[in-house]
């Protein structure tokens, strides 16, 4: 499988365009932002472990009955994937306060949520990806009713694959972000990446931050961070 020409630039990743039809490759960089672009830098490593996490994680969801547009890891940086069409609405699944969330209502950072909460962003790096709602996807059409409906059912059913997924060795998923893609047959599947990234990972003894938050918050040891979650991720239990 040979790359093609490049379809889409992220902050962390490229897309290809691919020799096999409907199939798109996906390339993990090491580079990191954090504040909508202001904080730049790289981390070491960081392209391989996420590509491995994903690649890790997306199997296990399709096992769970959710359907992703992972393919197979391709090599260290690199996974094919199914083409879709991004849906421009950026979806955290929280468990227990942190980040904007905290900022934004005032509740300390780790408060337990009595129920999960299901927010929406609009994926924008001009407007730093702006909390919106339901109605707003709809009506400005990112995505129709039944659309939404479905992300939200998925991204209840992905935090409820990978909380005990998580627990069973030794870490807290408090909060993470996933995103949606339409395949051409108009299915809804489960696309981006799940890695330190994109999740807030807490070591359940100590507390300790495993996650994008040590990069965002200059606590030093990000390296070591990604790697110990790979390793978690990956330890059989
Ligand atoms: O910053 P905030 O508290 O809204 O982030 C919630 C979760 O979503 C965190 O796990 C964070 O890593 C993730 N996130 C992300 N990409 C963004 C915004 C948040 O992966 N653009």
């Amino acid at each position: 499988m040979t790359r093609g020409e490049l379809r889409y630039e992220g902050k962390a990743k490229r897309v290809y365009a691919s020799d096999v039809d409907g199939e798109y490759i996906v390339e993990y960089k090491d580079d990191a932002t954090a504040f909508n672009g202001v904080k730049k830098a790289q981390i070491m490593g960081k392209g391989e472990i996420n590509n491995a996490i994903t690649a890790h994680l997306y199997p296990l969801l399709e096992g769970a009955g959710i359907p992703t547009h992972f393919l197979a890891k391709l090599g260290d940086r690199e996974q094919r994937v199914r083409a879709v069409t991004i849906v421009p609405v950026e979806v955290i699944v929280r468990n227990v306060a942190a980040g904007s969330f905290s900022k934004r209502l005032g509740i300390e950072e780790g408060t337990p949520l009595s129920r999960p909460v299901v927010e929406y962003c609009f994926k924008s790096d001009a407007l730093g990806d702006p909390l919106i709602n339901s109605d707003t996807a709809i009506a400005l059409g990112w995505a129709s009713e039944a659309d939404l409906t479905r992300i939200r059912e998925l991204a209840l059913n992905v935090r409820d694959f990978l909380v005990p997924y998580f627990e069973a060795r030794g870490v807290r998923l408090i909060d993470f972000k996933l995103e949606f893609g339409k395949l051409a047959s108009g299915e809804i599947v489960l696309a981006d990446e799940i890695s330190p990234d994109t999740c807030r990972f807490w070591d359940a003894k100590t507390g300790e931050k495993l996650d994008k938050d040590r990069f965002r918050r200059d606590l030093g040891g990000v390296e070591d961070a990604y790697a110990e979650m790979l390793a978690r991720v990956t330890q059989t239990v």
